[in-house]
């Protein structure tokens, strides 16, 4: 203990704990873009992990996974409910990503949410060495860089937030905001994905010194990308994280990847076209407004049943919270709906599965699909597109795009559109799928570029580099 000189501080550890059937328990990968993003940098650098194992009331001991030490952090039934399903993702997702749900304000789940941060804090500064550096992750550990700093003022603290930060008028909702802000800005760095989400959180601490001063409760100056706080400075960045596009695309290329990809299509009975939506099962991804708008098009006859074939792979996401289980029920209405009109015997258009897939099989999914729809309503980054554009080393294929998702800024070849226009989805969707093969090719030239020279090592090593912990090249 107290021995790691670089340690990421995380909801999950990059592997979960599952029970099985027959009683006993095994290692699966963790859900979700940020195990995906950080796993593969953290192992390269064989640092500690401190997260929790994915499920309830169960203790284990710290354990060596490869070369990473892992550090797990024990969270009980009530803290699962409280902390992870209330406060983290039916008051903060929600809230984060436009209000597309309306957040619930909880003062259990706040108290629950406090209290499991402080045991975040006290399990990194037991892990973490004498001047190491703890990279904190993402929306439900925001308190923790400043209870951290407190045990540990010998640390180097950095922490960054996976999903949007809201515009101010909406972030002034949260009654605990002060405590959330003051939490962060213990930090020495705090990082986003774009320039937006910085000064969103630059401008609320400035509004709430305002608001808060005159009862001399925050005491925050701001400078453009830098806060005075106390007599520390506290600096506020965007790095866009990416994949390890260069894995991917490895992957991609082999002959099970190819082969594999030409039995789905086999498998999906040869259509002309094969449209691909790969999300968590999530209601800021948008899913229910493009099975809309494929349903208009085939009612107007714009596209073809026979023709097209749509696959929707949607991964078990928080499945207890209630905003999560009404989407999956309009969802699966939806696909019942358009299969119930449109298929034949054999044929049905939309594939439907709620379930988790592996690298390699995913890989074969983005080589096997013609048309990629990737439709958030608020979408942090979105890793599922770049990884589409890593596979796609033949050039072929092509991304229909939520503007709102963070990867739209680096993806200007994909077609772009406003995931609430529904008549902009469907005009987007046709022209991907009629795309003339010469321009569909340098739109994908041009997006691989973006994504292959940008790679997540880029994005962890530009963060570690501001935050003063890795030389700058
Ligand atoms: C998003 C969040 C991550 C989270 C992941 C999976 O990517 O930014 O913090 O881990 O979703 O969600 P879950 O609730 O299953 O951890």
């Amino acid at each position: 203990q107290n021995s790691a000189d670089f340690v990421v501080v995380a909801n999950r550890l990059p592997v979960d704990l599952e029970r099985t059937a027959d009683g006993g328990q095994r290692w699966t990968a963790s859900p979700g873009g940020l195990v995906s993003a950080l796993e593969p940098f953290l192992r390269s650098r064989k640092g500690a992990w401190v997260g929790w194992p994915g499920v309830p009331d169960v203790d284990v001991e710290e354990f060596d996974d490869d070369g990473l030490v892992l550090h797990p952090v024990s969270l009980t039934s009530a803290e699962v409910r409280d902390y992870y399903e209330g406060f983290s993702n039916a008051t903060l997702w929600p809230l984060y990503h436009d209000v597309v749900e309306r957040p619930v304000f909880d003062r259990a789940w706040w108290n629950s949410y406090v209290k499991v941060n402080q045991r975040f804090a006290r399990a990194s500064a037991e892990v973490a060495a004498q001047g190491a550096t703890v990279w904190i992750q993402d929306y439900q550990l925001q308190l923790v860089p400043a209870m951290l700093r407190e045990l540990r003022p010998d640390l180097r603290i950095g922490f960054f937030l996976h999903i949007p930060f809201p515009p101010v008028e909406l972030f002034m909702q949260m009654p605990w905001r002060a405590p959330i802000v003051r939490g962060l800005t213990g930090a020495d760095l705090v990082g986003f994905h774009r320039p937006g989400g910085a000064q969103n959180f630059l401008w609320l601490c400035r509004q709430l010194i305002g608001l808060e001063s005159t009862r001399g409760a925050v005491g925050i100056r701001t400078r453009p990308g830098t806060m005075q706080v106390g007599d520390r400075t506290v600096r506020v960045g965007a790095f866009p994280i990416s994949i390890d596009a260069n894995g991917l695309d490895t992957l991609a290329r082999t002959k099970g990847v190819a082969e594999r990809a030409a039995q789905l299509r086999r498998d999906l009975g040869n259509p002309k076209t094969v449209l691909l939506g790969v999300d968590r099962l999530d209601y800021t991804k948008g899913i229910d407004l493009r099975l809309q708008a494929l349903h208009e098009l085939l009612h107007e006859g714009r596209l073809r049943p026979e023709d097209v074939t749509f696959v929707q792979l949607a991964t078990p996401s928080r499945e207890r919270v209630e905003h999560y289980q009404r989407m999956r029920g309009e969802i699966e209405q939806m696909v019942g709906r358009i299969n119930g009109e449109f298929a034949r015997v054999g044929h049905p258009v939309v594939h439907y599965l709620h379930q988790s897939v592996d690298r390699t099989e995913l890989a074969a999914f983005f080589s096997a699909a013609d048309v990629m729809v990737v439709t958030p309503l608020r979408d942090g980054m979105n890793l599922v597109c770049k990884e589409y554009v890593a596979c796609r080393h033949d050039l072929g294929g092509s991304l229909v795009l939520s503007e709102f998702a963070g990867a739209a800024a680096e993806l200007s070849s994909a077609f772009l559109v406003n995931p609430h226009d529904l008549d902009g989805v469907k005009d987007a969707l046709v022209a991907a799928i009629t795309l003339d093969p010469a321009e569909g090719r340098r739109r994908m030239r041009a997006m691989r570029r973006q994504v292959l020279t940008h790679d997540v090592d880029r994005w962890a090593r530009s963060f570690l580099q501001a935050l003063g912990a890795e030389p700058v090249d």
